[in-house]
């Protein structure tokens, strides 16, 4: 794994310490950081300073009510961050954390209003990348990151993705290496009483049941302020059709008709499909899918493919999450729900 830390702009260095030193020093002075977690890219600032919190809605021209998910180093943090916390909480924590999982809970009161967007709740995780826990320990407090790309963009699963989503924007640009979820974290919301999954991840609705003994449920409030609930987010420049395999042909033979410059993203590749087709490959299993898929829909839009034919895994296990991604990609927005 490949730890250098680019001042944006600036020399690179690469002593590990040195990097988690210059991003928390760039932390406590309200500036902002590029942070590897397992899951993409976040745009991390330190939670508990306004100004700082309002730079990463100003880098990333996020519309100010979004909430922001709020890193910590250990579960035992909980604790100044939200409060009236269920059981629940306690078992997933003991479960997934450190891992893409995001805990959505009632808000302590110290938490700021431009973090959780005015709602009475807030969003905690506790990541598991070695640099992400590095910065953590050291900074010692909350970092709000939200994931590294502009509005509506693909999230940043390598630094070179920070650098062409946000380039000066960002103050110390940590390399990680290629993010190894690939997909944003699971979001449980455990504020009403039941449990409720607002955005599909690698951690399960089945691995959320199983580890509480509750039931999930699916359905997303239309109410609730999610930007990774619009129709349209993830989507990259090329337009996204989702085709199963046995379409594909068909969908290509149309395409040629109409001289698009098309490509296809899939498992497999049939051997009917035209040799000049660019084909972009998926892993095999749901988990492989998910750590390409982002880098794919990037390699898709430097093609300048102005159509993307993409053939969605099944909905077993991960596959949940892939196929949530790919709808919003599509513009399909919430029939996933
Ligand atoms: O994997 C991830 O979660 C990444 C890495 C960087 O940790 N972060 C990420 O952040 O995906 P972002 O801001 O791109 O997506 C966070 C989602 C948004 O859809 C936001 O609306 C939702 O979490 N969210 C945050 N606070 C919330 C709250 N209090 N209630 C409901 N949804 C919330
Ligand atoms: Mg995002």
């Amino acid at each position: 794994m490949s730890t250098i830390a680019q001042q944006a702009g600036g020399a690179q260095t690469t002593a590990h310490g040195n990097d988690v030193q210059a991003a928390v020093e760039a932390l406590r002075r309200g500036g902002l950081i590029g942070l590897p977690t397992e899951t993409v890219y976040g745009l991390g600032a330190d939670a508990s300073n306004p100004a700082a919190v309002a730079r990463i809605f100003a880098a990333k021209q996020r519309p100010a009510d979004h909430p922001l998910i709020v890193h910590l180093h250990r579960t035992a943090q909980l604790e100044q961050w939200a409060r009236a916390i269920p059981t629940a909480a306690w078992r997933l924590a003991e479960a997934f954390w450190p891992g893409p999982l995001t805990l959505v809970l009632p808000r302590a009161r110290s938490v700021l209003d431009a973090v959780t967007g005015g709602l009475d709740t807030v969003a905690l995780r506790v990541p598991a990348h070695p640099l992400a826990r590095a910065v953590l320990e050291e900074f010692a407090g909350g970092i709000a990151a939200p994931s590294a790309n502009r509005h509506k963009k693909i999230s940043p699963t390598t630094a070179q993705d920070v650098r062409e989503e946000l380039g000066d924007a960002v103050d110390v640009l940590l390399d990680g290496g290629e993010c190894r979820v690939g997909i944003e974290s699971t979001i449980v919301d455990l504020s009403t009483g039941t449990m409720r999954l607002l955005r599909p991840g690698a951690i399960t609705a089945d691995d959320l049941e199983r580890t509480v003994g509750e039931p999930v449920e699916l359905l997303i409030h239309p109410s609730i302020r999610s930007p990774g609930r619009m129709v349209l987010h993830y989507a990259p420049n090329a337009r996204v059709v989702l085709a199963s395999m046995e379409e594909v042909a068909e969908r290509l033979a149309e395409y040629a008709v109409l001289g698009v410059h098309v490509g296809v993203l899939s498992a497999k590749r049939a051997p009917s499909w035209p040799a000049h087709i660019p084909w972009l490959p998926l892993g095999d299993s749901a988990s492989e899918q998910a750590q390409q898929l982002y880098r794919r829909l990037r390699e898709a839009d430097g093609m300048r493919l102005a159509a993307l034919i993409v053939v969605p895994p099944g909905d077993r296990g991960m596959g949940h999450a892939l196929r949530d991604r790919l709808w919003r990609a599509a513009g399909l927005g919430d029939v996933l729900a």
